[in-house]
């Protein structure tokens, strides 16, 4: 038996089957064609030329359906590499598994709503599951890039613009998937501050910001043993990330050990040459392996050129060896080598009675009430009930962005779940206003607007220059508010919008995202009160288009701006600067009073812990779920630092009338930060610590950190 195929650490075997390549088959590895299939790629792959695939639609966004896997062409050309390749190196195949495989659950944005990193680890391994059994072994999720910016387009496609609750979904993503196949962090780096939010376009931001904002999540990511990480479209101050060295090779690789593969976005090495920065293919691609990009996706120009490149020395062999090793070691990782055809089964891929039950649990808890007047929850008894709006009944549009395995005719559209709870007691229009659709709302006791955005207008090269709803649904939706009856909008989407005007006509409002395989009966449960909304925004909803940026980590600035007045501050004159809606925002349909927290000391040495608890009382009449968030503030540092910086969260479950406390346990490490000299330090001194519902809480509690020993 060769010595790669024994049951030896990993490291050992990689070696061994690296010291027999020879560079041809060393850059194979490197190399991955999309969509290879067994007869025109017979050759190549019998060669060892293709280290890897990816199934994808296309490189845009994966809004258009392709026919999905066929595990039998799969099979096929994973048989040629095994038995027909003079090593027999497993091909390892990629397809973007983003949030759900056949059973489809929120969009991540909608996910991180929900602020349940159980959940997430939960649905991920279920789609890994799924996957796999398609002959996956690999995805390109989670998306973990900060997102500052609702204009982009994949806001939708990450957990919101918190660091710790993005960082810590992700760990929960990658712990999930990896059960089954290997995990992607994605895109590394800072592509959620796109200008303008123009997707891929240019970004401008400080490494201190990186650090203390953008990296940590990947940080996470690796932390958690993330297989892969995927460099981004953007450059950076000037350097496309394609070929930032700093950043992949000594940041990523030498500072954080990371030992995975670092692939590169569709074409993104080829593309070194629109970005202005290299000359041609070739010195694209000497640059892509210099800066630490280990695989090709799909522009083929390390298959072109890396052999010549290596020739001509002018790409050191070892930097080859070391890439062509972090891919080995993924594949042998992932047990491909052991066992490397689909594992296919008899039993249904999904969606299951199972699965299903998750999905429409991740739907309900997706969801945000963000504003109630009363009208909710409505009552099944409820003599009648209009449903309008684009959405009606749908089922592909509510599947979200990025879903390529997904089928709309597994969702049960609104209509479906509304008529099995209703009956003849429902009646539904379009969404456009019209004589028949004013006559049904003042038919009917209540009406209910399914308004927002078509998945295809969010997820990738899907930007928007203005926040407000598409065109013509806030106008009819006005004009079925103005008939004087009660009308609950639904706002489905990918991203924050300006939901000002609709706020202001609509009974009540709930932020519904774009819910997935179980879109119609989740939205069933949380409208008729069979569960409680509890969703909270992972992002900011701003007051307007023109309010961007408006996150949540703001730094502290020269003048003070004060989040927590609705007040005129200076900074804008025609408009109050204060979010439309705070981070961390959402209601309930019960209530709750938040007592200030309690810190177990106030003083805390460097590498103690301090115990955070607050106490809050359901004053409703319901049962219901309250979000205890705790936010720092650091009113001294050496950078100035975000206002606010959520630390961690709490779900409290609380009956009528009952008080509960959450506790946090929070060490000194938690309150450090990376200082002017980009090194990560605590400092002494006090810190705020606030706990509360949301980004404008302000109950705070001051604790000391001082040296260790300080107290002995
Ligand atoms: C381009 C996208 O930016 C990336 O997120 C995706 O994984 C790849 N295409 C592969 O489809």
């Amino acid at each position: 038996m060769k010595k790669w195929m024994r049951a030896l650490p990993i490291d050992e075997r990689v070696d061994a089957l690296l010291a027999e390549m020879t560079l041809p088959e060393k850059v194979g590895q490197l190399n991955q064609p999309a969509n290879v299939s067994p007869g025109p790629d017979r050759d190549a792959l019998a060669a060892g030329r293709i280290g890897s695939s990816l199934y994808a639609s296309g490189a845009l966004g994966g809004n258009v359906r392709d026919e999905g896997l066929s595990i039998r062409a799969i099979e096929q050309c994973q048989r040629i590499a095994v038995e027909e390749s003079r090593l027999g190196i497993p091909v390892l195949f990629g397809r973007d598994v983003i949030h759900g495989h056949r059973t489809v659950f929120p969009i991540p944005l909608g996910l991180a709503a929900a602020w349940d990193a159980e959940l997430v680890e939960r649905l991920c391994d279920v789609a890994g599951s799924e996957a796999l059994r398609e002959g996956v072994a690999w995805t390109f999720a989670p998306m973990v890039d900060i997102s500052e910016e609702p204009r982009w387009g994949r806001v939708a496609e990450g957990f919101g613009e918190s660091p710790a609750l993005s960082g810590r979904l992700a760990m929960a993503a990658v712990t999930g998937f990896q059960r089954h196949i290997g995990a992607t962090a994605k895109h590394f780096v800072g592509y959620g501050l796109a200008a303008g939010g123009r997707d891929y376009e240019s970004v401008q931001v400080g490494e201190n910001t990186l650090r203390n904002l953008h990296l940590r999540t990947f940080k996470a990511a690796v932390d958690a043993g993330v297989l892969s990480v995927m460099a981004s479209f953007n450059d950076i101050d000037g350097t496309p990330m394609h070929a930032n060295r700093r950043l992949i090779r000594e940041v990523l690789k030498q500072e954080w050990g990371f030992d995975g593969v670092v692939v590169a976005d569709w074409s993104g090495i080829g593309q070194l040459v629109d970005h202005g920065v290299a000359a041609d293919a070739r010195d694209a691609a000497r640059q892509g392996l210099l800066a630490g990009v280990d695989l090709d996706m799909a522009s083929g120009v390390y298959l072109a050129h890396l052999e010549s490149l290596v020739g001509d020395g002018e790409v050191p062999l070892d930097l080859l060896d070391d890439a062509v090793r972090r891919v080995l070691r993924m594949k042998f990782r992932l047990g491909l080598f052991d066992d490397p055809y689909p594992r296919t089964t008899a039993d249904p891929i999904g969606p299951t009675a199972a699965t299903r039950a998750l999905a429409r649990e991740a739907a309900v808890a997706s969801m945000v009430l963000v504003a109630n007047d009363g009208i909710l929850p409505l009552s099944d008894q409820v003599e009648s009930l209009h449903l309008t709006g684009p959405f009606v009944d749908e089922g592909e549009a509510l599947l979200g962005t990025w879903v390529l395995d997904g089928r709309g005719a597994d969702v049960p559209s609104p209509l479906v779940a509304f008529t099995d709870l209703l009956g003849d007691r429902l009646t539904h229009t379009d969404g456009r206003f019209s004589d028949l659709a004013a006559h049904r709302t003042r038919a009917a006791a209540v009406t209910v607007a399914l308004l927002g955005e078509h998945p295809s207008r969010s997820g990738e090269a899907n930007s928007v220059a203005d926040l407000g709803l598409p065109a013509g649904q806030l106008e009819a939706l006005k004009q079925l508010c103005g008939l004087g009856k009660p009308v609950v909008a639904v706002v489905f989407g990918g991203r924050p919008l300006d939901l000002a005007e609709v706020l202001r006509v609509a009974s009540a409002v709930i932020v519904a995202w774009h819910p997935g395989t179980e879109a119609g009966p989740a939205l069933a449960d949380v409208l008729f009160g069979r569960r409680e909304p509890s969703g909270r925004l992972p992002m900011t909803f701003p007051r307007s288009t023109g309010h961007v940026p408006s996150s949540v980590h703001a730094r502290a600035t020269s003048r003070v701006l004060d989040f927590t007045r609705d007040a005129w501050d200076g900074r804008y004159l025609d408009a109050l600067t204060q979010p439309q809606l705070p981070f961390g925002y959402g209601l309930s349909y019960t209530t709750f009073r938040h007592g200030g927290p309690v810190a177990s000391a106030s003083e805390v040495p460097f590498g103690g812990q301090v115990e955070v608890s607050a106490q809050v009382t359901n004053t409703g009449q319901r049962a219901g779920r309250e979000l205890v968030q705790l936010y720092l503030h650091d009113p001294v540092a050496e950078v100035t630092r975000p206002k606010l910086e959520l630390l961690d969260w709490q779900w409290l479950d609380l009956a009528p009338g009952e008080t509960g406390t959450a506790v946090f346990t929070i060490g000194t490490d938690a309150f450090g930060y990376f200082g002017r000299d980009l090194t990560w330090r605590v400092d002494q001194g006090l810190v705020r610590l606030i706990t509360g519902r949301d980004a404008t809480a302000s109950a705070a509690v001051e604790v000391r950190i001082v040296a260790a020993g300080a107290d002995e």
